[in-house]
């Protein structure tokens, strides 16, 4: 299907228009560009609801950039006492919050932003995980895409000590004391970080830095590369078969359309929309989620002097953070701290290597085997219920009864993460795929 795109006519129609973008043109490539990356970028004709999430993600990263570059404009990231004895991060929080104008809607964009973002890019990955996504030709924009998530969750946790508020000064300090848990380097590797041997002004300072620039820098880098990496292959689609096999004579994959204007302006501008009324209604009505979004215990000022009686990361660390809780054993000389923090790490750093572990030889779920279905679902499953239990305090009981034991259920699921993936090459490749058609089936 051609798009009713003509740009030589709108280029040299002797308009004022036509004629800057000629000029432009002769010396910057945007016509190619825009031809390369919308109007001429091929995309499968079947996406689905599941293919929303990347451009909604797109969205989420602006709205944080926007909201955060207003938010420093008010911000101090200074953590001595003011004059009634708050500490002047968490009161410059305060004032952005009560004095600025729209100030109090900036910061709980930015605050329910962190949240939307972590939404959004978990659908986004299970998406892949549904449909193969990272399967061969597309093992770069897969792992492009873990390191965005490491990206993003650095970025998330050094957002959090800024508004210098209890649950920010402790969180750090437990997630920062971790490190100390490597051998050799790390207790080196805490006070780098720390900048200092308790979490102190120094380290409010440079998460300031790393969180406004440093890692955004970084993050925009490997968005740019992931979509890139994503232009030069094609995408997948939810059969998991190559559009690019069957080709008109023109070179254009038989089963496509071009991305601008069937995809943006029918698939994801409204998505956006629906996306952005729901977003606005949770800011506007429900800003602090619960206390999921934003922590109660994070409206009291940091007291470096009153540890909380329960310390619990924002939600969307907590499946990895009762993987870190889960490790009581010491074995193999190395202690259950160290274990914790393995299993943390490599939680998420198991999941690059996919491409590799995944040997089915059909894509998509719509054509793979019993096995892999019950495996995936009970995979969900545990991931949801550790994301549950690690808000949770240690010793929490399911029900209230003594024989169900949270901690051993977190157990349970941490050592099943790891299997489903270690395990994945053999099961796999012996599941029974039901054929996998050559062409889309869907329309
Ligand atoms: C800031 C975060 C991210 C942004 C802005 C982003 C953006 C995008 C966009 C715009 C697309 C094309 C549209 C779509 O297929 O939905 C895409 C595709 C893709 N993304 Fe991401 N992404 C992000 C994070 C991630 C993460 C964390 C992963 C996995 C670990 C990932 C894996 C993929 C894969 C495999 C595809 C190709 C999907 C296919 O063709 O079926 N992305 N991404």
């Amino acid at each position: 299907m051609a798009a009713n795109t003509n740009y030589e006519k709108y280029r040299s129609n002797g308009t004022l228009l036509g004629n800057v973008l000629e000029w432009v043109d002769a010396r910057f490539p945007a016509t190619s560009l825009w031809r390369a990356h919308l109007s001429e970028y091929h995309a499968p004709k079947n996406f689905n609801f599941w293919y929303f999430f990347g451009s909604i993600a797109l969205v989420v990263l602006v709205i944080q950039i926007v909201t955060g570059i207003f938010l420093t404009m008010n911000y101090k990231p200074d953590g001595t006492l003011n004059a009634d004895g708050i500490p002047r991060a968490f009161a410059s929080v305060e004032y952005i919050m009560r004095e600025v104008a729209g100030g109090r809607f900036i910061r709980y964009f930015h605050s329910t932003g962190a949240s939307a973002f972590f939404i959004v890019v978990y659908l986004h990955m299970f998406r892949g995980m549904l449909y193969g996504s990272y399967r061969k030709p597309r093992e770069l924009i897969w792992i492009f895409g873990v390191l965005i998530f490491l990206c993003l969750m650095a970025e998330a946790f050094m957002g959090y000590l800024l508004p210098w508020g209890q649950m920010s000064y402790w969180g750090a300090q437990v997630i920062i004391n971790l490190f100390s848990a490597i051998p050799l380097v790390g207790p080196d590797l805490s006070l780098l970080i720390r900048g200092d041997y308790v979490v102190s002004d120094v380290t409010l300072n440079r998460f300031f830095a790393l969180h406004v620039i440093a890692v955004p820098l970084v993050l925009i880098g490997l968005v740019v590369a992931h979509i890139l990496a994503l232009h030069e292959v094609g995408s997948n689609n939810p059969d998991g078969v190559e559009i690019k096999k069957f080709k008109d004579d023109k070179g254009v994959p038989l089963d496509s359309v071009p991305f601008h204007p069937y995809y943006t302006i029918a698939h994801d501008l409204p998505a956006m929309v629906i996306f952005l009324i729901v977003f606005c209604a949770v800011v506007f009505f429900a800003p602090e989620g619960g206390g999921y979004f934003l922590e109660y215990n994070n409206f009291l000022p940091a007291d470096p002097m009153k540890t909380p009686e329960h310390i619990a990361p924002v939600w969307y660390f907590t499946p990895f953070y009762s993987m870190l809780r889960a490790m009581v054993w010491n074995f193999f000389w190395l202690d259950a701290k160290l274990w914790g923090v393995i299993a943390m790490g490599g939680g998420v750093v198991i999941l690059a290597f996919l491409p590799w572990l995944d040997r089915s030889p059909a894509k998509s779920i719509r054509y793979r085997g019993p096995i892999f279905k019950t495996l995936l679902s009970i995979f969900v499953f545990g991931f949801l219920i550790l994301g549950f239990l690690g808000m949770q305090a240690p010793g929490y009981l399911f029900f209230g009864q003594g024989w169900l034991s949270g901690d051993v259920i977190a157990q349970v699921f941490t050592v099943y993460y790891f299997l489903f993936f270690l395990t994945m090459p053999y099961w796999s490749k012996i599941d029974k795929c039901k054929p996998v058609p050559e062409r889309v089936t869907s329309k």
